[in-house]
């Protein structure tokens, strides 16, 4: 069917086309692909980076992180704003090394328990450093879902986001979900972006919403 078919060409895409290279992309280690998506929270990818670098090499390890004085991890983290992502991130990190033996969760439901870690990031630990079937649910996902389907259901709503994220859970490729969950957010950000390039995109011909002429329309939110 039309979600299997989708699946199978941004694969196909992914493994021919797409070129996005990002430190943390591959990564399997629970420990860097958590700390990149804490900084990505509220950070663009361009910025992010030379933080995600620097913390790394400071802390290759999350005992390294949980030993270190608060100010000093403040002090890297200075220039990011939204301090709690920190304070935060300093939280788990101690509850890893001193209850968990240094060892990091990898249970969906268990990851999603550390401080600051919400369903998208717990999905994108899971999905990258473990293999399981979690699917990503972020600004990329909405419109990439919203379009393809030609859905006009606000994203931004309890109802919306309950329907999106069934959806984004059907279309997951259950063989793939770490490779597929970051070729989508990589197909978002460079083909599929608010200002689509349809021209490029191996789907166009059958995109709902290109199809229509709706592709900078879709997706819909509520309150602006
Ligand atoms: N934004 C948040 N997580 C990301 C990732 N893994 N790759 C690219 N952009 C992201």
């Amino acid at each position: 069917g039309f979600s299997h078919q989708f699946t199978e060409a941004l694969l196909q895409w992914n493994r021919t086309e797409n070129h996005r290279q990002m430190p943390w992309k591959g990564e399997k280690d629970p420990y860097k692909i958590w700390l990149s998506e804490i900084i990505l929270q509220q950070t663009r990818v361009e910025q992010g980076l030379k933080y995600y670098e620097r913390f790394i090499k400071t802390f290759p390890t999350i005992q390294d992180l949980a030993a270190a004085p608060d100010q000093q991890v403040f002090k890297l983290w200075e220039g990011l704003g939204y301090y709690s992502r920190c304070k935060n991130l300093l939280e788990a990190a101690r509850f890893i090394a001193n209850d968990l033996q240094g060892v990091f969760p990898n249970q969906y439901e268990d990851i999603l328990k550390l401080k600051g870690v919400g369903s998208y990031t717990a999905a994108a630990i899971a999905s990258f450093a473990f293999n399981q079937p979690y699917a990503v649910l972020d600004g990329n996902v909405f419109r990439v879902l919203a379009r393809i389907y030609d859905i006009e259901e606000p994203i931004d709503t309890t109802n919306g986001k309950k329907n999106f994220s069934r959806l984004a859970g059907l279309q997951l490729s259950r063989e793939q979900p770490g490779i597929y969950n970051q070729a989508i957010m990589d197909f978002g950000a460079t083909i599929c972006k608010p200002f689509p390039e349809c021209a490029a995109c191996f789907f166009s011909d059958r995109c709902e919403a290109f199809l229509q002429g709706k592709q900078l329309l879709l997706p819909v939110k509520e309150k602006k």
